[in-house]
């Protein structure tokens, strides 16, 4: 198998070398990505969304856990997309370049998450850096992928993209006649020396108002032992940025701006009554806020949150619990900041059940405590395991494994498995095809 790796890697080396010297490849970087603001969003105008097209490959199942209900899979992920700040004339550098590569972080890239993942909430290629594929005409091809893990307890084919939640954020607005310079424009002006170290609040005696709403994607865990309960979590926080404002007809009537949090201040939303550590909600993870004219600023945070839960299993195995968590801003007390529920405070449109745990019923406040400003979220879920279990320990002698709900993307048939070796043996002869040609043309040469 390596063998093969190192002779596909081999002719791509030739393919890169092949012609374009590498003077002309750091001439190009010069003038297409030395000053290229990659914090911009790359669409062409605000009416339409950018359209990313995906493609899934599935390299291996690594685990599949039947009582965390998790499965763990390498998968890799093709996306492509047309950059709209990108684009040179392949003629102008000797010998044409139609495409180059670069590291990622050279250009904007989706932040694309898993939202039914078991740990944390973040882009799936982690901190991996990846190499992008890039076309004169602006076209991006990104291969990324990892280890993902996911909750399974539903279908795996609609697995495994929020694509929805993206797409709304894509699509939000409608406003026409921007172009990419008056995005960049914007983005110089108002962005580039911001200070975002800075409370952005008009005066000293108002709190900042902060409206939050919580959504809830997975119960991932309730331990009854720890009497810890573990959940998959989203929270999204909307203010409005003092020291943000732009006249959008300025900049070809842009009234939003979408960035990745750290270019603003951002809230360090804090789970009070978390099991472990006492931290920002999100972690290190980067999410995106969109940014309005006039300062306004929504940013969706999010991730693992294992709290403390007191569990009263009296009533086992007909039990329900009630599970409560904290959020506050951590180092910000009411005087400084206030949290106020949003309008539609509480969204279970991504929710995945648990099939140990029903979710019954919830219930979302806020409140001062200890001088911080508090946003609550308790939930109850009912047991419903029991049948479940019992069913199994009744027929042990039935040698037939219990069917898994699980099947990943669909059940897999020998048609399939048939048709990946067919694929498998048409790479493999194109492979040797190449490495005939590669090896021909080096013996002419
Ligand atoms: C870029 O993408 C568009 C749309 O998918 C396609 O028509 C065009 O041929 C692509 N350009 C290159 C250089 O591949
Ligand atoms: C900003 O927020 C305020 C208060 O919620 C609201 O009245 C205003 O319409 C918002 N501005 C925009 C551009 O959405």
């Amino acid at each position: 198998m390596s063998a093969i790796f190192k002779i596909v890697l081999v002719i791509l080396t030739l393919d890169k070398t092949n012609g374009q010297d590498i003077s002309n490849v750091k001439q190009l970087y010069t003038d297409v990505f030395a000053n290229h603001q990659k914090e911009v969003f790359p669409k062409v105008d605000q009416n339409t969304p950018l359209k990313i097209s995906m493609t899934m490959y599935l390299m291996t199942i690594t685990k599949f856990d039947e009582v965390d209900e998790t499965i763990v899979i390498l998968g890799g992920l093709g996306c492509s997309w047309n950059d709209a700040g990108i684009s040179w004339d392949p003629t102008s550098y000797e010998n044409k370049i139609y495409y180059t590569f670069l590291p990622s972080e050279n250009i904007w890239t989706p932040p694309i998450t898993l939202i039914n993942a078991v740990d944390v909430l973040g882009p799936v290629q982690g901190d991996t850096k990846t190499n992008v594929y890039i076309f004169y005409d602006g076209n991006v091809t990104w291969p990324l992928g990892g280890v993902m893990s996911a909750k399974c307890t539903t279908d795996i084919s609609k697995f495994p993209y929020d694509s929805q939640t993206f797409m709304t954020m894509l699509t939000l607005g409608r406003i026409n006649g921007q172009t990419l310079s008056n995005v960049k424009q914007l983005y110089a002006d108002v962005f580039a020396n911001h200070q975002k170290e800075v409370l952005p609040k008009v005066d000293e005696k108002t709190p900042l108002e902060i409206s939050v709403g919580f959504s809830l994607f997975t119960i991932s865990k309730f331990d009854e032992v720890d009497e810890t309960i573990v959940i998959l979590g989203g929270i999204i926080c909307s203010w409005n940025d003092a020291g943000i404002t732009w006249d959008p007809t300025s900049y070809g009537n842009k009234v939003y701006i979408i960035l990745t949090n750290d270019k603003i201040w951002t809230p360090p939303i804090t789970l009070a009554n978390a099991v472990d550590v006492l931290g920002p909600v999100q972690g290190l993870t980067e999410t995106t806020a969109i940014i309005f004219y006039d300062g306004n600023v929504s940013l969706p945070l999010g991730g693992v949150m294992s709290a403390k839960c007191t569990t009263d299993i009296s009533k086992f195995p007909y039990d329900s619990q009630t599970c409560k968590f904290e959020f506050l801003v951590w180092g910000y007390s009411a005087r400084e900041i206030v949290l106020n529920l949003a309008s539609d405070p509480f969204s279970e449109n991504f929710f995945i059940p648990n099939s140990n745990w029903k979710f019954t019923s919830y219930n979302i406040q806020t409140f001062s405590w200890n001088g911080y400003s508090t946003l609550e979220f308790s939930m109850t879920i009912k047991r419903e395991s029991f049948k479940n279990h019992n069913k199994i320990a009744a027929e042990p002698i039935n040698d037939e494994k219990p069917s898994i709900d699980c099947s990943p993307p669909v059940s897999v048939t020998w048609k399939d498995v048939s048709h990946g070796f067919d694929v498998l043996s048409m790479i493999v002869s194109y492979v040797v095809i190449c490495v005939g040609i590669a090896v021909f043309f080096i013996i002419v040469r």
